[in-house]
């Protein structure tokens, strides 16, 4: 376990399933945690810590919402985790506008303007403590292996690594390190695979050298890991929790 006492962080899509085992792992470790969501029921079940309601698909209100998790937490934070994510399918002769903007202004540039909110304000505090981003992208930036059409999705996904390295590069120099985690599939309401518990199976068995889907927690554990001092040296870079999903 990582040591998070005295740390603030910011989780956003904390009503997901992966947000959620984040935002248990950091709380866990000693931080104290903010989360926010669109869904404003799953932040409640959530119990007592702070919440902000938002739409991270309209800037300015990331912009809102970070600025009031700041002000709950009562201070600039030290951890941010972009872990909200739509996963809008649609062959790619179908994929409209609608779709393909959904995917991009969520997956993609809400982890901007979350990161660039975070950032302003703690510039604003004048603080300058290590501080630590970490995205969420997915094996679909590199393969669309369940079958879905997931081509909008998967280029979302692919943008934040590059992101991830562009945003590293750059506050690196305010002592602030930015990566990013790729998770294969794991086990969460976003994922259909085992609708039919035996095709999923057997799409696993082939697929995946571990067999198994991922466990929310399991992502959590590489979350953490980079977003704590146990990771001061790396930035920039990406790190799979996929079973051995891309290895075959
Ligand atoms: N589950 C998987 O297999 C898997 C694999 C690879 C990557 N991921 C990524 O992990 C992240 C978490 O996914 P999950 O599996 O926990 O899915 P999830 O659907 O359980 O959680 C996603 C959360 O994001 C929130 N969200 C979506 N749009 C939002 C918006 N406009 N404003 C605010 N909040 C919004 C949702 O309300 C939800 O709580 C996503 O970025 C997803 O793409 C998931």
């Amino acid at each position: 376990m990582h040591d998070f006492n005295g740390r603030r962080a910011i989780v956003t899509g904390a009503a997901g399933g992966i947000g959620r085992a984040i935002i248990a792992e950091l709380q866990r470790s000693g931080a104290s945690v903010a989360g926010i969501d669109r869904d404003e029921a799953g932040l409640a079940a959530l119990g007592d810590m702070a919440t902000v309601t938002a739409d991270l698909a309209d800037v300015a209100s990331t912009r809102t919402a970070v600025g009031a998790a700041i002000a709950l937490l009562g201070g600039p934070v030290d951890v941010l985790v972009n872990a909200a994510g739509v996963y809008v399918l649609a062959p790619a002769m179908r994929v409209d506008v609608e779709d393909w903007d959904l995917n991009q202004s969520i997956n993609l540039r809400a982890s901007f303007f979350a990161a660039q909110a975070v950032i302003a304000e703690r510039k604003a505090a004048s603080a300058t403590g290590p501080m630590a981003v970490v995205n969420i992208s997915s094996t679909g930036a590199y393969r669309m292996g369940t079958g879905d059409a997931a081509l909008s999705y998967g280029a979302s996904k692919a943008g934040l690594i590059g992101l991830t390295i562009a945003m590293a590069a750059e506050w690196a120099r305010e002592n602030i390190r930015v990566n990013v985690v790729v998770p294969g599939v794991i086990d969460t309401s976003m994922v259909r695979l085992m609708d039919d518990p035996e095709a999923g199976q057997a799409w696993l068995d082939t697929r995946v050298p571990l067999r198994r889907l991922g466990r929310p927690e399991e992502v959590a554990k590489a979350v953490c890991f980079l977003a704590s001092d146990d990771a001061s040296y790396i930035t920039g870079t990406h790190l799979v929790v996929d079973g051995g999903y891309l290895c075959v």
